[in-house]
C-alpha cells in the first residue's frame, strides 16, 4: 500500500471509493492491520474500555493515549494514524492545542475530537496550525453521562438535521474528516452527501465514505452486549491478518455494512 494521507483519502470520496479505518493499540497489531491494507489506523480513547476495563471512555488520560500512540506509530506502516483527544481536552482551546501537540509530537498525523459546532473555534485553531482534525459527531462517548447512555442519535428529524447542520459548520472551520458514530444510516448518506469532505461511519450505514471498528469487535472479543453494527470477521478467517484482510476487503466492496447492521 502507498503511503496513506489526508490527500489520499480525499481522492478516494472524489473517485467514490470506500476506505477501512481500525482502532489500534500496540506495534503487532498495527502492523497487521496495515499489511492487511486498512487505510487508516485509530488510536481510539475505547483503550479505557477494551484495554483498561473501564465503563466508559472518560478516565483515559493525554498520557495514556500518548503512550499507545507511541506504540502504534512504530507498527503503522503505510496507513494513516489518528488518535484521540482525551475527554475534557476541549476544555479550552488552549489546552486543546497543548494536548493536540503532545499527540501529534507521539506520531499522530490527524486528531479526532468530540463535539458539536461549539467546537468551530477549536477546530480552526488546530487547522491553522498545519493539524488535521476529525470532528466525531452523533454518539460522542465522552458525554454518554448527558446523553444517557451509548444511544442511537439524530432518529428525529429535527435532531437529524442538527447533526448535519454541525458536520457542515465544522467542515467550514476546518475538519477534514467528519466521523459519525450511531446514526441512522439515511443520515450516515446525507452528511457524506452534502459535505466534500471525507466522512467515517461506525453504526452511521454504508453510505458513508470510510468505515471504522473497534479492533476487539472484528476479532470477536467484544466485552458486554454486542452492538448490532459490529461484525466478528475472526470468524470467518483462519488468523487475525486473515480476519483484518477480510474486513477491509469488505468494506471496499461495500459488502459490509449490511443493512442489517445499520439503523
Ligand atoms: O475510541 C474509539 O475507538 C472511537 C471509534 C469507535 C470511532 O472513537
Ligand atoms: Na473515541
Amino acid at each position: 500500500m502507498k503511503t496513506v494521507t489526508l490527500s489520499t483519502l480525499q481522492a478516494f470520496k472524489r473517485a467514490g471509493e470506500t476506505f477501512s479505518c481500525l482502532t489500534a493499540y500496540d506495534a503487532t497489531f498495527a502492523h497487521a492491520a496495515s499489511e492487511a491494507g486498512i487505510e487508516v489506523l485509530l488510536v481510539g480513547d475505547s483503550l479505557g474500555m477494551v484495554l483498561q476495563g473501564h465503563t466508559s471512555t472518560l478516565p483515559v488520560t493525554l498520557d495514556d493515549v500518548c503512550y499507545h500512540t507511541r506504540c502504534v506509530a512504530r507498527g503503522k506502516g503505510a496507513s494513516l494514524l489518528m488518535v484521540d483527544l482525551p475527554f475534557m481536552s476541549n476544555a479550552t482551546t488552549e489546552r486543546l492545542l497543548e494536548d493536540a501537540g503532545a499527540l501529534m509530537r507521539a506520531g499522530a498525523e490527524m486528531v479526532k475530537v468530540e463535539g458539536e459546532a461549539w467546537m468551530a473555534d477549536g477546530i480552526r485553531e488546530l487547522s491553522r496550525r498545519g493539524v488535521p482534525v476529525c470532528a466525531h459527531l452523533g454518539l460522542t462517548p465522552q458525554t454518554v453521562h448527558q446523553l444517557g447512555g451509548y444511544k442511537v442519535q439524530g432518529r428525529d428529524a429535527g435532531q437529524a438535521e442538527r447533526i448535519l447542520e454541525d458536520a457542515r459548520t465544522l467542515a467550514e472551520a476546518g475538519a477534514s474528516v467528519i466521523l459519525l458514530e450511531c446514526v441512522p444510516a439515511s443520515l450516515g448518506r446525507a452528511v457524506s452527501e452534502a459535505l466534500d469532505v471525507p466522512v467515517i461511519g461506525i453504526g452511521a450505514g454504508a453510505g458513508t465514505d470510510g468505515q471504522i471498528l473497534v479492533m476487539h469487535d472484528v476479532l470477536g472479543v467484544t466485552a458486554g452486549r454486542k452492538p448490532r453494527f459490529v461484525k466478528n470477521f475472526l470468524a470467518e478467517a483462519d488468523d487475525v491478518q486473515g480476519a483484518f484482510r477480510r474486513y477491509h476487503e469488505d468494506v471496499k466492496a461495500r459488502r459490509f455494512p449490511a443493512e442489517e447492521h445499520g439503523f
